[in-house]
């Protein structure tokens, strides 16, 4: 990795001395309630944005609202909400509302699903979200660039009758590439790269910033919500000191429980509710690290326990499960199957024989399914790749040929998680966006009751816009 992480994480001394605060959460979403219906406005331009701090310059960057990330969006479950975007960048652009079952027309996907918003002009998304959860938005279009320069913002969808906590925070968790003066390296779209892990950086944040230590109580109950909305760092999270319980996934419940090995894995655009206890000591630091990379493990931020003493002797007895979302349980019986065969990639060509091999991966392409490469963020009259007739459940076998992990994301539909590699997934899980590892299997099961045409793609970006993307007709 290189220097300018090192860097930013040798400033964390420099941090301490300058008592640096935490930047508020504080929306600046513009509100004008008219009876139930909320109204919202979201101007995407470029600005300036802190993000190393300390001696460093700010960063040039592209955001929602002046802030990087955007503004936290929070609505409630069951209520209609209308978002009037504004395009203030020298491009066109769209927004999707990651993990949303909404309408078709409202997907944020250029030429699929509405006509990119130009410069100067704006796009009126009305949308009623059904499920609760952690949910975030992001462009579709020219995304390798938009979303590298810092076009995200979280998506909350409030339960209407939450868990009891403490405190309810927000780490959307950020990945950049900084030269030495801290602007973003050029580069976005390098074809080597495309074909690998996609664009890593080099400097990871918390809400926007370099983070060196986020401020808890003793005793406290929080609910934590992760955002991986990097363009291509997968990460594996250990907080040192305590055992944080899954609440939810990809913003639906599950049946609360304690990771394997006590890591939360985070692909790009993958979300987590975790509920942490603070069983600290006051006055202690425990520090929060990813070690999915071998040999590149960092510390992503420190959880700092003030003097005080502990707000309660026992943790809370509350109840930690979350009501469930309603999305239909597809029927496994009567299932119709099929398989969805990530294709490509550098390192993966022995393992292509018997897969379709790269025969149908176009030119410029690196990636393919089922042997289809489609090249760019979203465009009008993209073939599907299937056909699902509406109503009828349907269970896909993803399965990886390639050396490489890809977090596979479904729009328009959250979907079970059944099992991998044969093997059942435990504790009820359902997704937007699975991660499958290199050589490996994951099953997945929906009803398709959203009628549309969906993207389904790999969420490193650099993947999605060389071919690992497909469109699923619903009709
Ligand atoms: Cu967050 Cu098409 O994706
Ligand atoms: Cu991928």
């Amino acid at each position: 990795m290189s220097s300018v992480l090192h860097r930013a994480i040798n400033r964390r001394a420099l941090l301490i001395s300058c008592g640096f605060a935490a930047p508020a959460l504080v929306s600046r979403v513009a509100r004008t309630a008219t009876d139930s219906l909320k109204e919202l406005s979201l101007t995407a331009a470029p600005g300036r944005a802190p993000i190393v701090g300390g001696s460093y310059p700010a960063t040039d960057v592209w955001c929602y609202g002046d802030r990087v990330p955007g503004p936290e969006i929070r609505i409630r479950q069951g209520e209609p909400v209308r978002i009037i975007v504004r395009n203030q960048l020298p491009e066109d652009t769209t927004v999707h509302w990651h993990g949303i079952r909404l309408q078709n027309a409202m997907d944020g996907v250029p030429g699929l699903t509405q006509p990119p918003i130009k410069p100067g002009e704006q796009f009126t998304y009305e949308f009623t979200p059904p499920d609760a959860g952690t949910f975030w938005y992001h462009p579709h279009a020219d995304s390798l660039q938009q979303l590298g320069r810092g076009l995200a913002g979280a998506l909350i969808v409030e339960e209407l009758e939450p868990i009891a906590v403490d405190r309810d925070i927000l780490w959307m968790l950020g990945d950049w590439r900084l030269t030495s003066d801290a602007q973003i390296a050029r580069g976005f779209g390098n074809a080597m790269e495309a074909g690998m892990s996609g664009r890593i950086g080099n400097t990871v944040t918390l809400n926007g910033r370099v983070s060196e230590e986020e401020p808890v109580r003793a005793g406290e109950r929080v609910r934590l919500r992760l955002v991986n909305v990097a363009l291509a760092r997968i990460m594996a999270l250990r907080f040192e000191g305590h055992r944080p319980v899954v609440i939810a996934i990809d913003g639906q419940p599950c049946e609360p429980h304690e990771p394997r090995g006590a890591r939360l894995l985070l692909g790009p655009a993958m979300r987590v509710d975790i509920l942490l206890d603070m069983q600290g000591e006051p006055g202690r630091r425990y520090r929060v690290v990813d070690d999915f990379y071998d040999g590149l493990s960092y510390w992503l931020t420190q959880l700092a326990y003030d003097k005080r003493p502990p707000t309660r002797a026992h943790p809370l007895a509350a109840p930690i499960s979350l009501p469930r979302n309603p999305p239909p349980e597809p029927d496994l019986a009567s299932a119709e199957r099929h398989e969805l065969r990530l294709q490509g990639g550098m390192m993966g060509g022995g393992a292509m024989a018997g897969t379709g091999g790269m025969r149908g991966i176009a030119q410029g392409a690196s990636w393919a399914i089922n042997g289809v490469s489609t090249i760019c963020d979203g465009r009008g009259g993209m073939p599907p790749l299937l056909i699902l007739p509406q109503g009828r459940s349907y269970l896909m076998s993803i399965r990886n040929y390639t050396a490489w992990w890809h977090p596979m994301h479904l729009h328009g539909y959250s979907f079970r998680v059944l099992s991998r590699n044969g093997k059942p997934v435990p504790h009820r899980q359902s997704a937007d966006t699975v991660l499958v590892p290199p050589k490996e299997a994951v099953d997945i099961a929906f009803v398709a009751d959203n009628p549309g045409d969906w993207m389904l793609h790999c969420h490193v970006t650099d993947h999605q816009v060389s071919g690992m993307m497909a469109v699923l007709r619903v009709a």
